[in-house]
């Protein structure tokens, strides 16, 4: 939810460098840009365009996700004060920005935007007319309250002052360069170092390098660390967009993730089995597309007898009862999303134990939980997961595995490889869909999760609406939307009698049926992916890649903007 980066170099750069660092940001949102390279301000609305000649040792931009106040140049960032000398970055919320505002306007302050960011560069003008910047930054801090990763400058300083709370914000070095950013991913194919800032942190960085002091202004050492990030090679290559490239990566990320689960990170996920057998309760906490990830996970855990609650991390200090014998998994790609933050603060607080899934090595979940694996799908740019959900389900079936759920898991990467020969078939069937206002998904059991992850993503690339349900739901309410020629996508896992009897029952109704399915004579020939694997859990994964390219090439034959989709972001950094 908005991307901010700063650079400091011993050499000049251009603006172009800098747009290029914000650009690989760009799916943290995606509506205005700006940047500021210590002499002016510009800002555009809509995608970032990598351009400009301007040379100068530091500078620092965002690309904006709006919060506060709508679209446009005047609420785009960087903010100025009053005396046009600073300029500031945000990401986060200012809770209470009116109250500074208030204040601020009777000092005879006006401003230009409406957002809650713009104080930030007003408040630091006026803590600056008594203080010097050492002294005002802690003070700058102590005035907020809200969530933010700010970047500062002064003009005619070649310098950029950092300051966090709750909202992400890493450092890196590269060559004579200091690179503030949201997250690793804006320098990650320059450096492999970082230091993670820690809340109500401060960092001055300049020319000659870098220093982190406290909420006090005291100096504290942090060291950088090495992170393992691993990128398929960059770019779209050959693929016509990210999302067809990520899911085609799925094959190798799948079995990169398992080979390092039975090796260097075999130790860590014998922890997690033995956190796991110790808990009295376990509960998982996530969001969207990891939520389904769980949601699947705890289907597979409970065919070994294990009860596992499930819960979606923005309700789950209303529905979670936590005590000390809880233990909390949070599963997130970004590690960085607000609202499973907040969970884990609740847990915390509670006396549970977290530990964590995640996919950005150092992320703020990966850092709070005192264990926590690494899905291994490296960078993923399409707003819209795919590669990560499937890691992620990965693990946990290999979690299930190992708790006695018979499958085999070393084939999965090759059945995703055997699944990818029907494409032509999933476009068809997906250009059928796409000529449809609404579509459904229906599943059961193992699938239920799965049809609920499928509509997902075909409500997030092509805007159509879809629901995925539990087939033994249809029939209490929703069975009413049915009309001729309505598409319902039925994943049939096996020869399972029930779902095969909701699809019926939707199909007297004059639905148009599709269906996903690994049982060798179910269905007729156009309107059915027979998906090659067994009754041992793995048709579920394989479904939801099926979907996937289905939700890709329904939104491809519309036209939709596939790997940044309206009012989205990939990283959500606000509750
Ligand atoms: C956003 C993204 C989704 C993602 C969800 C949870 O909504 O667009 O793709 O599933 O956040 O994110 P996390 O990083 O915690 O998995």
């Amino acid at each position: 939810m908005c991307g901010i980066v700063g650079i400091v170099s011993e050499k000049a750069f251009s603006s172009r460098t800098l747009l290029e660092r914000l650009k690989r940001l760009e799916y943290r949102g995606y509506d205005s840009y700006g940047v500021f390279d210590g002499r002016e301000v510009r800002k555009r609305i809509g995608g970032i365009r990598v351009e400009g000649r301007g040379r100068s040792t530091a500078g620092i931009a965002h690309t904006r996700w709006a919060t506060h106040g709508g679209v446009s140049e005047r609420n785009a960032h960087p903010h100025l004060s009053c005396d046009g000398r600073i300029a500031i970055v945000h990401n986060g919320i200012i809770e209470n920005y009116e109250e500074i505002k208030k204040d601020l306007v009777r000092k005879g302050h006006s401003f230009a935007s409406e957002t809650d960011s713009e104080v930030i560069a007003h408040l630091l003008e006026d803590l600056l007319r008594r203080r010097s910047i050492e002294e005002a930054l802690p003070a700058l801090i102590r005035a907020l309250a809200g969530t933010f990763a700010v970047l500062i400058m002064i003009k005619g300083r070649d310098k950029i002052y950092a300051i966090k709370r709750d909202s992400p914000l890493v450092l890196g070095t590269a060559d004579g360069r200091t690179i503030l950013a949201s997250d690793i991913y804006a320098f990650s194919d320059w450096t492999n170092r970082a230091a993670f800032f820690d809340n109500d942190e401060i960092a001055v960085v300049g020319p000659d390098g870098h220093r982190f002091f406290d909420r006090n202004g005291k100096r504290i050492r942090k060291p950088l660390r090495t992170f393992r990030w691993e990128e398929e090679r960059t770019g779209k290559r050959r693929a016509k967009h990210y999302m067809l490239k990520e899911i085609l990566e799925e094959p190798s990320v799948v079995r990169r993730l398992l080979f390092s689960l039975g090796h260097d990170q075999k130790p860590a996920f014998h922890k997690l089995l033995r956190l796991i057998r110790r808990s009295r309760k376990v509960i998982f906490a996530s969001c969207g597309t990891s939520y389904h990830a769980t949601l699947l996970g705890a289907y597979y855990l409970h065919q070994v007898g294990m009860e596992v609650q499930t819960l979606i991390a923005s309700e789950f200090r209303h529905f979670a009862k936590v005590d000390r014998d809880t233990l909390i998994v949070a599963v997130s790609q970004s590690g960085e999303t607000m609202d499973v933050i907040d969970a884990l603060k609740y847990a915390q607080a509670n006396g549970g134990r977290i530990v964590s899934i995640v996919n950005v090595p150092h992320s703020t979940i990966q850092r709070m939980s005192e264990l926590s694996l690494n899905i291994l799908a490296g960078p993923e740019i399409c707003v819209a997961s795919t590669k990560a959900f499937v890691n992620q389900a990965a693990l946990l079936l290999k979690l299930a595995q190992a708790f006695g759920f018979k499958v085999n898991c070393d084939n999965l990467p090759d059945r995703i490889q055997t699944l990818f020969k029907a494409r032509a078939k999933i476009k068809a069937i997906a250009e059928r869909i796409a000529r449809s206002k609404d579509a459904y998904i229906i599943g059961r059991g193992l699938t239920y999760p799965i049809a609920r992850e499928i509509a997902l993503k075909i409500k997030e690339t092509s805007y159509i609406h879809a629901e995925g349900m539990m087939g033994g739901e249809l029939k209490h309410g929703t069975i009413a939307l049915i009309e001729s020629g309505t598409p319902v996508v039925s994943l049939i896992n096996n020869n399972d009698a029930d779902i095969i009897s909701n699809t019926k029952e939707v199909e007297a109704r004059g639905a148009k049926i599709f269906i996903l399915t690994n049982h060798p004579t179910l269905g007729g020939s156009e309107d059915t992916v027979h998906i090659k694997t067994g009754n041992d859990g793995k048709f579920g994964i394989l479904a939801a890649v099926a979907g996937q390219l289905i939700a890709y090439y329904a939104a491809d034959a519309l036209g939709r903007p596939i790997d940044k989709p309206r009012n989205l972001a990939k990283s959500v950094t606000v509750k």
